[in-house]
């Protein structure tokens, strides 16, 4: 069986020089890929007392909602800014390319809700902390931060050293 590093594509200086790509599309293509990719990023929280996943726009409601399915659990997206209708929370945060402000809906995490964090790459953390801000500032516990891929070179686990973190493929 392959594994699932042997799915993914990485592609040098996109989209800018000096960053190499890791492309979460050719593990979704591939229906081995894919299955290996959601049993595996489930496989980081068995065990683990849940309420609600929580995903980022826009690759982590592919790897998040087929996760919190299988799990019956709710799914909560997180937006970039402008996207949803009711009241919202916000952060900002800078990218390894960029900057962003994402939200989500203030009624969507309660008070004391147990919650998991789902996206398909850590690389500066700065998304991840981000969402973990706003669930925190709505009363929200982070139990865990789970990814397909983590970039460990970028260093994004120094800045989430309060969190449980986990990932499926790390690159150095
Ligand atoms: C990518 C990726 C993560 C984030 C990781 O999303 O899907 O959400 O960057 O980077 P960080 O750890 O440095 O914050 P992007 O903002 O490119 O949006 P997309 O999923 O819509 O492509
Ligand atoms: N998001 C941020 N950095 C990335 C990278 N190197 N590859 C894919 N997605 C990313």
């Amino acid at each position: 069986m392959k594994k699932l590093e042997e799915y993914v594509r990485s592609i040098p200086d996109f989209p800018e020089p000096g960053i190499i790509f890791r492309d979460v599309t050719s593990i979704l293509q591939d229906a081995d890929g894919l299955k290996l990719a959601i049993d595996s990023l489930q496989g980081l929280l068995e065990g683990l007392d849940f309420d609600v996943v929580v995903g980022t726009e826009s690759r982590g409601f592919i790897f998040g909602v087929p996760v919190a399915y299988n799990l019956h659990k709710p799914f909560v997206p997180v937006r970039k800014k402008g996207k949803l209708p009711c009241e919202t929370v916000e952060a900002s945060y800078e990218l390894e390319y960029g900057s962003a402000v994402i939200e989500m809906h203030r009624d969507s995490i309660k008070p004391g809700d147990r919650v998991v964090l789902v996206d398909d790459l850590i690389a500066t953390g700065g998304t991840i902390e981000a969402c973990a801000r706003m669930v925190e500032g709505l009363g929200g516990e982070v139990v865990r931060m789970i990814f397909v891929m983590e970039l460990a070179g970028l260093n994004g686990r120094d800045r989430l050293k309060k969190y449980d973190v986990a990932s499926v493929i790390r690159y150095e």
